[in-house]
């Protein structure tokens, strides 16, 4: 990254309790899909409460490139689909900016159509590694016909004339892998298989279902999950109501744990089990996290979560959690870093590959905010502060990364000095209305 001098920074300043409703906005893995699978599927699809951030929304340009129409009418979304199996080939690159989900995914979807597509995007997606998406693709008959070194991007991909259905052993622990495979056996004749021996989050698998692919999962003995997929069926429009992010809800949640007499309420959360990992280990920390109003949303469940001030205790993190709450950790930090005595994080080799080097961007920002940590190769260990004395002043280096900024702006409501992050906008990917949100609450944010 050379922009440093366009950077524009934020600090979050020791706020007073904070009060109040909100709502997050649509959860981005279920936007993503919603886009994508709308766009594939023969027919009308609905979307509301879609997360208008600008991942999502370069994910809706690239099915507009490949033929789906898309438009918004009052607060919904309108797509008219090509049909499983009808894309067109885009007339030029795909830039999918910040976005691995969107990017990933969608290397998966064209890579079996016979055709080129380009694949472009910011120097945080730039850095991130491909290979686990393409080597899949590469067994299925997709040609990567230029990359950057070590596959990344950009990189343009070459479909074979008629795609070869494989079984696929997932090698991490990805979501985003998992649905490449999967997205890409929906061009591809016979049936495609996904093992997955630790389950992720499962949209994918639930939305292809309710688009009506003939999609089955078996979890056998040990655990391992077989997902079939038979290609080439029909996919059929689908009405949309897209919950709450329980990641975005993650921050405002912390928030209000940290900052003494808050109470707030976070209205219609996702509350899928593969998602709330972070509710779990904070409910361990002694949270005060009710969980009310649980129903059924469109086959999802969600609830409202009533947040107050808690006097957090450290706590060991199981590794086994860390696909549930994969992009927790970084706001799990700042939580542990106001807790009392030791918090220990393990499990955590995929933080390395996020939209920053999680793990490093973490401890660098909690050093410079004088918190006492240990990085490991794939572990954080930090010891809280619970009165937050002493503790901010540091300016955090976001790297791109969205989930980087709005920890660190958290964690400057709750401790002795401002903290400073030296990017605001990159929150835009993800959660446009975090800054609004956050002071309506009454967090010192500027
Ligand atoms: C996502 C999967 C996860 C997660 C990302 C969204 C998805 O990535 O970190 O924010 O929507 O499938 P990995 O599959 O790389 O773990």
């Amino acid at each position: 990254m050379t922009a440093h001098s366009t950077l524009t920074p934020a600090t979050a300043s020791k706020s007073e309790a904070l009060t109040g409703t909100v709502r997050v906005p649509g959860d981005k893995s279920i936007s993503h899909r919603s886009f994508m699978f709308g766009g594939l599927a023969a027919g009308e699809t609905r979307i509301t409460g879609l997360l208008e951030g600008e991942d999502v929304l370069r994910t809706g340009d690239a099915m507009k490139a490949m033929g789906a129409k898309i438009e918004k009418s009052g607060d919904e979304w309108i797509i008219q689909g090509t049909g499983n199996g009808a894309l067109l080939e885009p007339q030029g690159p795909l830039d999918f900016g910040n976005a691995g989900t969107g990017s990933r995914l969608t290397m998966g979807l064209v890579g079996t159509y016979d055709m080129t597509t380009t694949f472009i995007g910011d120097a945080s997606l730039q850095s991130r590694p491909m290979a686990r998406v393409l080597n899949p693709l590469r067994e299925m008959g997709v040609q990567v016909i230029d990359a950057a070194p070590g596959d990344r991007m950009p990189l343009t991909l070459r479909g074979p004339k008629r795609a070869n259905p494989i079984s696929y052993r997932v090698p991490m622990a990805s979501a985003q892998v998992k649905s490449a495979v999967l997205l890409a056996a929906l061009n591809t004749p016979g049936i495609t298989t996904v093992i997955e021996p630790v389950m992720t989050r499962d949209h994918t698998e639930k939305m292809l279902q309710g688009f009506g692919a003939n999609l089955e999962v078996e979890t056998d003995k040990d655990g391992v999950r077989h997902i079939r997929l038979e290609g080439e069926g029909k996919l059929t429009g689908q009405i949309i109501a897209v919950p709450g992010d329980p990641s975005s809800a993650a921050f405002p949640l912390v928030a209000a744990l940290i900052v003494p007499g808050s109470d707030i309420l976070i209205e219609n959360v996702l509350m899928n089990p593969t998602r709330t990992g972070i509710i779990d280990t904070l409910l361990e920390m002694g949270a005060s996290i009710e969980i009310l109003n649980r129903r059924d949303a469109g086959g999802e469940e969600v609830a409202d979560l009533r947040v107050r001030h808690s006097e957090l205790k450290g706590v060991t993190v199981p590794p086994a959690r860390a696909p549930f709450m994969i992009d927790e950790y970084p706001i799990l930090a700042i939580a542990a870093a106001l807790a009392d005595g030791e918090t220990i994080m393990d499990g955590l080799e995929e933080l390395r590959v996020k939209e920053s080097d999680r793990l490093a961007a973490v401890a660098r920002g909690l050093e410079a905010n004088g918190i006492d940590c240990t990085e490991g190769e794939s572990s954080l260990t930090v010891r809280g502060r619970p009165d937050g004395k002493g503790l901010g002043g540091g300016t955090v280096a976001t790297h791109l990364d969205h989930r980087i900024a709005m920890s660190f702006l958290v964690l400057g409501l709750a401790v002795e000095k401002d903290v400073t992050v030296d990017d605001r906008a990159i929150i835009n990917t993800s959660f446009p209305e975090f800054m609004d949100m956050m002071r309506a609450l009454g967090a010192k944010i500027d």
